[in-house]
């Protein structure tokens, strides 16, 4: 059955327990807390030991999933957006299923690497659309440890750990759809700029052409996802765009001209750089201290590797 659009229901995240502070990584490499926060605003980020991508993206489910009022058997569809996996097959989408007792949904990951929660929200809004699922759950999960070399002092600083994920539904008879049309496009002549390639490898990036190209060419898509939705941007509650620095984020904010009571995630101070998994993990943890009401306007807008980038116009849950 078709339907005429999705929303929300629950959010949950999971980080792991070890906290990784400015100063720790100070102690082991040639940078200092000032720096960093001056530059990312960074102070502290996640570190995973033993837990896998599978494991982070099975924690948030599970917690979307537990208080979403929905159960295993009613999900149809499970998409996980990383490009931190290092197992090949199975993916990280039917191990999360087979863990949370799902049976038999529609199971993929995808990777277009920092945007993929965004990307995937619409893959999964799409298929609720064309009838090809009702309720879907969709996890950005990263376990960017495994890819970083932790003698770099230039990437070694800005990466985290962790999972956010959401419970998507068919809007009823009569209710408004909760997710707004995708923008999604991406710069593949400029793709080299960042780079997680190879066996065994470790991320490396041109920092400041991303940095250039996130604080000139976004705001404009940002303003056009917004458009797309029918939202003026002087309605938007929030805005959580992914979590890389501080100054992109406030670039962004300056260009779109929100104003002060809009409430813009900053959640890589605590968190991170967590790629796919920063837009769900800042959003859950958002809504998780109600910062926003529900059915408020909000505007999710990932970008990185690629060079991608997809954002929409949500209805908080
Ligand atoms: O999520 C994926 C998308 N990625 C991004 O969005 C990343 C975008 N880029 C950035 O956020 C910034 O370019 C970085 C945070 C990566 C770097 O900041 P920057 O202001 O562009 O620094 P820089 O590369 O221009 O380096 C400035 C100085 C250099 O020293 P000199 O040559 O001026 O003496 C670096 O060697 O800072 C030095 N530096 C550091 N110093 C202390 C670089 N990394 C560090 C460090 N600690 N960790």
């Amino acid at each position: 059955m078709t339907a005429a659009g999705s929303r929300i229901v629950a959010l949950g995240h999971y980080q792991p327990s070890r906290i990784v502070t400015n100063d720790d990584l100070a102690s082991t490499i040639d940078t200092n807390d000032a720096w960093i926060k001056d530059r990312v605003g960074i102070a502290a980020r996640r570190v995973a030991d033993a837990e896998t991508v599978a494991d982070m993206a099975t924690y948030a489910a599970e917690k979307a999933l537990a208080s979403s009022g929905l159960s295993a058997a009613d999900i149809d569809l499970v998409a996980v957006a990383t490009c931190t996996s290092i197992d090949r097959c199975p993916n990280v989408a039917t191990r999360v299923a087979a863990r949370l007792g799902v049976t038999a949904p529609a199971a993929y990951d995808l990777n277009t690497a920092c945007s993929g929660f965004s990307y995937a929200l619409g893959t999964a809004d799409h298929a609720i659309r064309a009838g090809a699922a009702r309720n879907a759950i969709v996890i950005g999960a990263e376990k960017l440890s495994d890819v970083t070399d932790w003698t770099d002092r230039t990437t070694a600083v800005l990466f985290g750990d962790g999972a956010g994920a959401a419970v998507v539904t068919a809007a009823g008879e009569g209710e408004e759809a909760g997710i707004g049309p995708v923008l999604w496009g991406s710069a593949p002549d400029k793709g080299d700029v960042l780079r997680i390639e190879g066996w065994q490898p470790y991320i490396q990036q041109e920092g400041q052409v991303v940095f250039r190209w996130a604080t000139t060419a976004l705001a404009p898509f940002a303003r056009e996802t917004c458009a797309k939705a029918g939202v003026d941007v002087s309605e938007l509650a929030a805005f959580i765009p992914h979590q890389a620095n501080v100054r992109i984020i406030d670039g962004i904010v300056k260009r779109l001209g929100l104003g002060p009571d809009v409430v813009v995630a900053k959640d890589l101070v605590e968190s991170g750089n967590t790629s796919a998994a920063s837009i769900p993990l800042a959003l859950s943890k958002l809504v998780e201290r109600r910062e926003v009401p529900s059915g408020a306007p909000v505007l999710l807008f990932g970008f990185g590797g690629g060079l991608t980038y997809a954002g929409q116009v949500v209805r908080c849950p």
